[in-house]
């Protein structure tokens, strides 16, 4: 299974994602009466919002992520009669019966290394026709993070785990997955934060998590801290991939 998260954390912080879900909510053209699968649904923000414009509708919630999941319970309580909360890695099949008629996701294709196991593993849940529409960091994403990141590492500087594909790629992977009338492109996004403990705290939850799950906790501050001091400012440089596309 792909990594924890602190999820009580990761509420807590003022997330860019408010934004991306919003513009990614508004790409996506619903009726109201439409399974919708939310692909790493997190703790729901946006598994509230698909509720909101689905008063007929349901939302399949899917996330590795046990914590995420706990939160999104407690967040749409009262809501998950319409609900289906699956824990599972979007790579693999997925463990839910049916078909949706659509497939949204928000900052996380971008956790997924094998783009092509994901898009096959969602195609083969979407009917004939569903849409895809959905946003991750995409190609040049947090070049500048990534930078400190190497400075403060040195010589034990590897990639993070991500896949920040560009346009041509997501393409072709996604048309070798059926998919068809299919739309990519890449969006410059900036989030700045304030110096100090709110860019260290958003650096150590969402953008270095996975650094820091290697680490001794006694030397996981002192890392973000190295990291946040030599940006030139409090800004993650994201970069971001917009994607829409129909299932064959
Ligand atoms: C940055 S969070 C985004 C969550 C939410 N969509 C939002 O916008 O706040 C990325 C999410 O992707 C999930 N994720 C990463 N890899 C995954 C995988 N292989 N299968 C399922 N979920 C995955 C993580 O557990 C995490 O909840």
């Amino acid at each position: 299974m792909p990594r924890e998260w602190d999820a009580t954390t990761y509420d807590s912080l003022p997330l860019p994602h408010l934004g991306w879900g919003r513009r990614t909510l508004a790409r996506l053209p619903l009726r109201g009466d439409e399974r919708v699968l939310d692909a790493g649904c997190g703790t729901g923000r946006d598994t509230e919002g698909l509720l909101d414009l689905l008063p007929q509708g349901r939302v399949v919630a899917v996330d590795a992520s046990v914590r995420m999941l706990d939160q999104l319970r407690s967040r749409l309580a009262g809501r998950l009669d319409r609900v289906e909360v699956v824990r599972a890695d979007l790579t693999r099949p997925l463990p839910f019966e049916g078909e949706v008629d659509a497939v949204f996701s928000v900052a996380a294709f971008h956790w997924i290394e094998d783009h092509a196991a994901l898009f096959g593993s969602l195609a083969s849940r979407m009917r004939p026709g569903a849409r895809l529409v959905a946003e991750c960091g995409g190609r040049g994403n947090i070049v500048a993070v990534d930078a400190a990141v190497a400075d403060v590492l040195g010589a034990g500087h590897r990639p993070g785990p991500w896949e920040f594909a560009g346009v041509e790629d997501t393409r072709a992977r996604l048309a070798a997955a059926s998919f068809t009338d299919i739309e990519v492109r890449l969006r410059p996004d900036p989030a700045r934060f304030e110096p100090g403990e709110q860019v260290e705290a958003f650096l150590a939850t969402v953008v270095l998590g996975a650094h820091l799950d290697g680490m001794p906790a006694e030397d996981r501050a002192p890392f973000v801290r190295a990291v946040a001091a030599r940006l030139a400012e409090p800004v993650v440089d994201y970069v971001r991939l917009e994607i829409t596309a129909t299932r064959g």
